[in-house]
This record gives C-alpha cells, sequence and structure tokens, in this order.
C-alpha cells in the first residue's frame, strides 16, 4: 500500500494527488478522506477495480457503494433525468455529507457498485483533496467506507491502515475527517418530499428546515421509538415532519456495523437512571473477571468508575461526539473491553444519526431504563 504524503507531516502535494488519481484511473484501489469518514475509492465503472473494494473489505456483495463525483456535469451519463426536488437538494446540499438514490442510466457503471438495482447513490463530498482527486482520476469514483467490513468506519489515515494496509493500492492522507459519522442517504419521494435510508451528516432538521417534507425509513426500532417521542414533544419543525417507518430499504442498513469487538450495550433514559444503570452493569460484570469498557460524554464521564470509561464529545454540542464516536470504539478494542455500555444521546439535529451508529454498534441490544 503506497501512502501520500511521502513526507508525514506534509500537505499531500500536487503532484501526490496525480499519482493517486493515476492509480485510480488505472483502475487500483486508493483510499481518501472525505468531510465524513475515509473512503476507500476505484473506477465507478469498472468491475474489476470495484471487485477489488469488496475483496479488501470483505464485504457483502448485494450491498451497493455510493459513487462520489467532483461536479454536477459528472451526472450526465450516470443518472437519467433529475427531478425539480433532485436538482434543489443537490444545489443546496452538495458539495456536503449528503447522498441521494437516482435512477441509473444502464451500464454507466459496474454492476457491482449498483449490486443490480436500476438506482445509483451519488454524491459529491464537502473535502478539497477528495475533489481533487476525484478531478485527477477522471471518472467517478465508487467509494465506500474504507473499513474492513463490520469494523467501525476510519476517521484517520491510520484507522485505515490498521484494516487494509497491505490489501489496497494507496491511501492518501488528509488528517483527521470533519463530520465523524457518513453521508445521509436519502430518496426522493414526491415534489418536495424526502426519505431518509440512513441517517448521517445533514439532519433532518436541515432538510425540514429547507422546506422539504421528510420521512425517516431504515431506522431500527430503539431510534425509531426515539424519534417517535421526540416528534411527540418538541415543537421544532421535526415534529411535524418527521414520519417513521421501520422496513429498511438501504441495503446497508440491515447488517451489523461499526461494532467494537467487545459485546455493547446502549442505555436510554433519564441521565440519573441511565448512571445507576450503567455502573451497577459494570460493577457486576467487574466483579465476574471482566474488563469493562464504559461509553459516556464529557459532562458525564468523570461520574463512572470501570477499566475503560471514554468520553464521546459533549452532550451539548453532539458534532463532537459524532467526530469522536468511531475513534472511540478503535479504543476500546485496543484495550480490549470485553463488554461495553454507551449512553445514548438525545435522537436530534446530528443526535438522530449518532444514536442510530450508537445502535448498531450495540447490534440493536439497547436497555431503556426509567
Ligand atoms: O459518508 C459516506 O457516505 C461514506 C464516504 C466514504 O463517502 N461512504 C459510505 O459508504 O458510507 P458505505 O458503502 O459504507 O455506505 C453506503 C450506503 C449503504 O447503506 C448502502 O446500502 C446505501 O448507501 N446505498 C448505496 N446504493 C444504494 C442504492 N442504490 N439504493 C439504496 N441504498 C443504497
Ligand atoms: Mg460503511
Amino acid at each position: 500500500t503506497k501512502a501520500w504524503p511521502t513526507h508525514p507531516a506534509q500537505e499531500p502535494s500536487e503532484t501526490d494527488i496525480r499519482e493517486a488519481g493515476a492509480m485510480l484511473a488505472a483502475g487500483e484501489t486508493v483510499a481518501f478522506p472525505t468531510e465524513t469518514v475515509y473512503g476507500l475509492g476505484a473506477d465507478a465503472r469498472r468491475t474489476s477495480a470495484v471487485e477489488q473494494v469488496f475483496l479488501a473489505k470483505g464485504r457483502p456483495s448485494d450491498n451497493p457503494l455510493i459513487v462520489h463525483i467532483a461536479e454536477l456535469s459528472q451526472l450526465n451519463g450516470l443518472v437519467a433525468q433529475i427531478t425539480e426536488t433532485e436538482q434543489r437538494l443537490a444545489e443546496l446540499f452538495w458539495p456536503g455529507p449528503f447522498t441521494m438514490v437516482l435512477p441509473a442510466v444502464k451500464d454507466a457503471v459496474s454492476l457491482r457498485v449498483t449490486a443490480g438495482l436500476d438506482t445509483v447513490a451519488v454524491r459529491m463530498p464537502d473535502h478539497e483533496l477528495a475533489l481533487r482527486l476525484i478531478r485527477a482520476a477522471g471518472c467517478p469514483i465508487a467509494a465506500p467506507s474504507a473499513n474492513r467490513s463490520g469494523r467501525p468506519s476510519p476517521t484517520t489515515a491510520r484507522h485505515v491502515l490498521e484494516d487494509l494496509d497491505g490489501r489496497i493500492g494507496g491511501i492518501l492522507d488528509g488528517g483527521p475527517t470533519g463530520v465523524g459519522l457518513e453521508s445521509t442517504v436519502v430518496e426522493c419521494i414526491g415534489p418536495g418530499r424526502v426519505r431518509i435510508l440512513r441517517p448521517g451528516g445533514v439532519t433532518p432538521e436541515q432538510l425540514s428546515e429547507a422546506g422539504f417534507e421528510v420521512e425517516l425509513e431504515g431506522v431500527d426500532s430503539s431510534v425509531a421509538a426515539a424519534s417517535r417521542i421526540a416528534a411527540k414533544n418538541s415543537s421544532t419543525p421535526i415534529a411535524s415532519a418527521l414520519t417513521v417507518t421501520e422496513a429498511p430499504r438501504s441495503p446497508g442498513m440491515k447488517y451489523a456495523h461499526y461494532a467494537p469487538r467487545g459485546e455493547m450495550r446502549l442505555v436510554a433514559g433519564s441521565r440519573e437512571a441511565v448512571r445507576a444503570h450503567i455502573q451497577a452493569a459494570a460493577d457486576h460484570a467487574s466483579a465476574k473477571g471482566l474488563r469493562v469498557g464504559i461509553l459516556a460524554y464529557d459532562e458525564t464521564a468523570s461520574s463512572y468508575h470501570a477499566d475503560i470509561v471514554l468520553a464521546c464529545g459533549s452532550l451539548a454540542r453532539l458534532e463532537t461526539a459524532a467526530q469522536s464516536l468511531y475513534a472511540a470504539l478503535r479504543e476500546f478494542d485496543e484495550r480490549g473491553a470485553e463488554v461495553i455500555w454507551a449512553e445514548a444521546c438525545p435522537p436530534h439535529g446530528i443526535g438522530l444519526a449518532l444514536l442510530n451508529r450508537l445502535s448498531k454498534a450495540a447490534g440493536g441490544k439497547v436497555d431503556r431504563v426509567d
């Protein structure tokens, strides 16, 4: 695996980007930073290139990939006629952590990218290096998150190499990513109407504030339940705009994901009940000789005693928690946590995506305490 920049502590140079782009154009895989997480890129039109992505990740082949573009003009030939609503969404949220599922032009990308669906997921990342790399490659780039399938997504180049060193052609190191969670995946279901298939960097509130009617789908039942409560009790626009259905249609939503190696449970409820429940469970596990991890927030971490207590950002600024979640999950692995309890967060703003990933990391195991 070739790494750019060749001199650590430097920004990738124009030459580095040209080399990485040439590697992609030659049908090899290159990992690169985006504003969400690191992606593992390949020429979306070439089946042999895309197959290397699935191989390197160990990813199930029925899970389609997102195609990354650097300009709107790259939609030509890739997707069929888009609607006015899709056009507006693209103008408002691209470049950004926002992916649209659009009608695919037949044979425009490899069948391995779409997993045989007649739609293709497209996004324009809001990251200078990513955009320059896509331009240098001169083709649409299929890129899932650059982790081994089932592992937490990578937010640094080190995370990528932990999982994929020796399995990929190259890696462009652009430092830590910004958002820290993947993009929001949506499909348009009518004029002004968007369905969220995977919550992510663009929040339901942002979509509804921009005047779109928002529906939430494919979110596991614990998150769906939390969102329903939020919708009932809140006067934000989301209250009226958010409806929840449960059958996942984004194929990736059905896989266990983002998981640390230790067995994790998510605990939701009032702050004091959560604290008491987690500490009691942690003490019980410690007494059995297990190595215990607790995932809390800046405001709550100091009230716990356990082998590994990590503060995953601030409850008052959940953007910071989103940024550090995946690194925290990896740290539990490094430090050998065998069981992990994690505090839930409110499902507002980026909190919805955070809660979704926490719940996936916990394999859907949620204790509700109140
Ligand atoms: O932020 C992100 O989106 C990152 C960076 C690298 O761009 N990429 C990423 O890709 O998260 P991946 O492969 O880990 O997730 C792609 C998601 C999956 O849930 C997949 O099922 C869904 O997008 N998806 C892809 N194509 C689809 C389609 N045609 N219809 C419905 N869902 C689709
Ligand atoms: Mg992924």
